[in-house]
């Protein structure tokens, strides 16, 4: 019996299996339902009690070794199969397309990254905001026209809504740290605008925030200044009109030299080498109070500038519109580092 046994294992390994017929045949010869393994267990009752349990378990092995070549060379034969029918060996390999960054990313993550180096953390706040962050600690009067369904997307009646600017993230990082708070907000904007190639109901802008003892307004100026110098260019000036912002006291709006015309006067800067960036001012002392920082202690400023905007004047794309058309024509043009 247990010689037999070993044959019948060599006849396995030896058993020719080289193309799909004999496959077959080899299938039927030891695991089919008249073949060889089956024959092997109706005279296992036959051996004697003392042995059955070792012949047992022979014969299993057996039926594991005719398995496992069987489903081995049949899935080499499916293999070929695919390869055969439905690849073409030949074919070119197809082109893996990088993609590139959004425009208003890589914009966004310029101004980060220029921030960063003068001591500016990143913080972010959420764009579900209510209405003490997105307004009443930022000074607004009741009564504020921003406050209104026409600018404002509200979600709860007049307390919920989705943020009207970044300045709400001063509030939050206010709120939760103390000062020296050195900090700048990227983030999306909503409001309630007609969708034309100036407007749109959703934007992005990037707040910054300076508080600390004894910080002035020429502190602002020359971060300003440093600022746009390494955005544009060594040759980048600023200039500061006097402006109000319910949350800086005194609040200015920035202009830089036109980039389009080098200040000579051009379409762009409507013939004034000037064109606007960015809102800004010394923190109202009664934000700082509301925020819980002492406005005797401490003073700061903050400003606040919009991405498109910039990524207006640094790729000239004038229709805001393409920003979120997602028109691989257009996103395809920016492949720069960052
Ligand atoms: N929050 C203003 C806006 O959305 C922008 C702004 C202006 C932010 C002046 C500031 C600031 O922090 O000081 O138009």
């Amino acid at each position: 019996m247990l010689d037999n046994l070993e044959k019948i294992a060599l006849d396995i390994k030896q058993f020719d299996v080289s193309n799909s017929a004999n496959l077959e045949n080899f299938r039927i010869h030891f695991l089919g339902s008249k073949g060889i393994v089956k024959a092997l267990y109706a005279t296992l009752k036959d051996v004697p009690n003392e042995n059955k349990r070792e012949v047992g378990q022979l014969i299993n092995s057996i039926k594991e070794q005719a398995e496992s070549k069987f489903s081995i060379q049949k899935e080499i034969f499916e293999n070929q199969e695919v390869i055969g029918n439905k690849l073409d060996l030949t074919r070119p390999a197809q082109d893996e397309s990088i993609g590139s960054r959004h425009p208003l990313s890589l914009v966004r993550n310029e101004i980060i990254d220029i921030f960063n180096r003068i001591g500016f953390s990143v913080s972010e706040g959420p764009e579900i905001e209510d209405d003490w962050h997105n307004f009443s600690a930022l000074n607004f009067p009741p009564e504020h026209p921003a406050r209104d369904m026409q600018d404002t997307f509200f979600i709860e009646k007049n307390d919920i809504a989705l943020r009207t600017h970044t300045s709400s993230v001063q509030v939050r990082v206010m709120e939760n740290s103390t000062p020296p708070i050195r900090t700048i907000s990227p983030g999306r904007v909503y409001r309630n605008e007609a969708i034309s190639a100036r407007a749109h109901c959703f934007f992005h802008q990037v707040e910054g925030l300076y508080i600390d003892k004894g910080v002035s307004f020429a502190d602002l100026k020359q971060t300003l200044l440093y600022f746009a110098k390494e955005l544009f260019g060594e040759k980048a000036q600023i200039r500061l009109r006097p402006s109000y912002f319910p949350f800086t006291e005194p609040s200015a709006e920035v202009d830089i030299s036109c980039t389009i015309c080098n200040s000579k006067g051009c379409n762009v800067c409507k013939y004034t080498g000037w064109l606007e960036i960015l809102g800004c001012g010394m923190v109202d002392p009664n934000v700082l109070d509301a925020c819980g920082i002492d406005s005797k202690e401490y003073t700061g400023y903050a400003f606040g500038m919009g991405i498109e905007r910039i990524a207006q004047l640094k790729y000239k794309v004038n229709d805001l519109r393409l920003y979120s058309e997602n028109d691989v024509r257009f996103l395809k043009q920016f492949t720069s580092g960052f």
